[in-house]
């Protein structure tokens, strides 16, 4: 259902109504003919339906079977394009002619097949090569290794061969954003259209708000305006004593959840966080850093072994029957030492660039806060910052100082999910957009 809220809405709406799309997604459909075709831009700005649509069209015309559609991964392809495929209404006039084989990760369409690959990590490039392409579709490319990227561009060899890309913007050297400046220089081989969210009539307006203030620093130059830009200056630039740190607990706790950042030469951090799921009060999540344990030999000149840690935890978190403790995912050794003393960590999920994305905008809304006495972690979370020298050589990663207990609670926040009671979410149908997207990776 779309919203709308004046005049000037109104009258793009039924400019749209006519046919399915928005006029940003129809200039790329016309216009994209040449080898690589590539919509970049703003989350949620209608660049995988425009070019998934484009694509079935190359697709239906395409005179042999070597198809491809790419995803991070083979689910997350099912999941953003597969899905569209058999359900939307945009995708309905190509549907007669698609069946599904999902033994296989197969789509026969029409006399064709066009075959699903994932290209998650470099082991994936073995899929790609000896391959030759007349036709790839790749769902959010920029998330690839650029090894797999090249090698796809390399299997583009037909005469006819056309790739078909859709992305959010990372780094301002990353391969992709080349190809784009080609474009703009007028080389023939590359075409590319910026989308923003308001190029997207079809989510409304408290939606495309939610989004605005749920992003800050490189993820709302990104995300939000959809800008190639470096990684660099403070993570956490809104954080606020005034705002994110409270002198009490907000609520009463659901459950307690704990992360733990292992270290011997560094400082060990655990911290402790309580969960209101807000399915009593109807009043949305609300997490909490409630206290914090911290050891930092550099500070106390002495270093801990792995029992004595262990048994510090345990007290640590004696009183609460925490529910899930979310461990370093290097930490093995650590976690047995936890076994013993009948804590069953989890491994966490390690994944800092999107990690930090999801803490970022869960702290910037409010729905996590930190108690006063947690000193350390507010003082990580007020120095952390992005590591320029490596965002210059494409690297996306904090500097690795002081980022302990900011990992402990990255790894607690990240890989836990609260189940949420959402007022919102039959209006937007993608309330939690950074889970949504970034949930299937884990
Ligand atoms: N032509 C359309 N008609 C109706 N709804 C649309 C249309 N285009 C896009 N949408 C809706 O808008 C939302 C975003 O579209 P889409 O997934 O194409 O955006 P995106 O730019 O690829 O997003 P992301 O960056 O998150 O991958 C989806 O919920 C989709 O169903
Ligand atoms: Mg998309």
């Amino acid at each position: 259902m779309t919203h709308l809220h004046n005049n000037s809405q109104l009258q793009d709406f039924e400019l749209t109504r006519a046919h399915p799309f928005a006029p940003k997604q129809l200039e790329f459909i016309i216009n994209s003919t040449a080898k690589w075709n590539i919509a970049h831009g703003s989350v949620r700005s209608g660049k995988t339906v425009g070019t998934l649509f484009r694509f079935m069209e190359a697709a239906f015309t395409c005179p042999d079977s070597q198809i491809y559609m790419v995803g991070h991964s083979s689910e997350t392809i099912y999941g953003n394009a597969i899905r569209l495929l058999l359900e939307s209404e945009q995708m309905a006039m190509w549907r007669p002619y698609c069946t599904w084989q999902a033994g296989k990760r197969e789509l026969k369409f029409y006399d064709k097949t066009i075959k699903i690959l994932g290209a998650k990590d470099e082991g994936a490039i073995g899929q790609f090569q000896g391959k030759t392409m007349s036709l790839v579709y790749c769902d959010e490319m920029t998330l690839y290794p650029e090894s797999v990227i090249q090698m796809i561009d390399s299997r583009l060899s037909n005469l006819h061969s056309m790739g078909f890309a859709s992305m959010n913007p990372t780094y301002p050297t990353h391969p992709i954003k080349v190809w784009i400046d080609e474009a703009a220089k007028g080389n023939k081989d590359y075409y590319s259209l910026h989308f923003t969210l308001d190029d997207n009539p079809y989510v409304d307006i408290d939606y495309k708000n939610r989004i605005k203030n749920s992003t800050s620093g490189i993820f709302y130059k990104r995300n939000y305006l959809g800008l190639w830009c470096l990684a660099e200056g403070a993570i956490f630039d809104f954080f606020d004593r005034s705002l994110h740190v409270v002198s009490r607990p907000p609520r009463e706790a659901d459950y307690w959840i704990a992360g733990i950042d292992y270290g011997s030469v560094n400082a060990f951090a655990c911290v402790l966080i309580g969960v209101s799921t807000g399915i009593a009060n109807q009043l949305g999540k609300q997490l909490w850093v409630e206290k914090e344990y911290y050891w930092d030999p550099k500070k106390t000149g002495r270093q801990k072994v792995n029992s004595e840690f262990a048994d510090d935890v345990v007290e640590f978190l004696e009183p609460y029957g925490v529910k899930n403790v979310y461990l370093d995912p290097s930490a093995e050794a650590f976690s047995l030492d936890l076994r013993k003393r009948g804590i069953h960590a989890t491994h966490a999920n390690n994944d800092v660039y999107n990690g930090i994305q999801a803490m970022a905008s869960d702290l910037r809304n409010g729905k996590v806060v930190i108690c006063a006495n947690c000193v350390n972690l507010i003082r990580e979370v007020e120095t952390y910052v992005w590591d320029e020298s490596k965002a210059k050589k494409g690297e996306d990663a904090p500097k690795k100082t002081a980022d302990h207990a900011v990992d402990a609670l990255r790894y607690a926040l990240f890989t836990h999910k609260v189940n949420v009671y959402d007022p919102y979410k039959h209006k937007a149908g993608h309330d939690n957009w950074l889970r949504d997207k970034y949930t299937v990776t884990r």
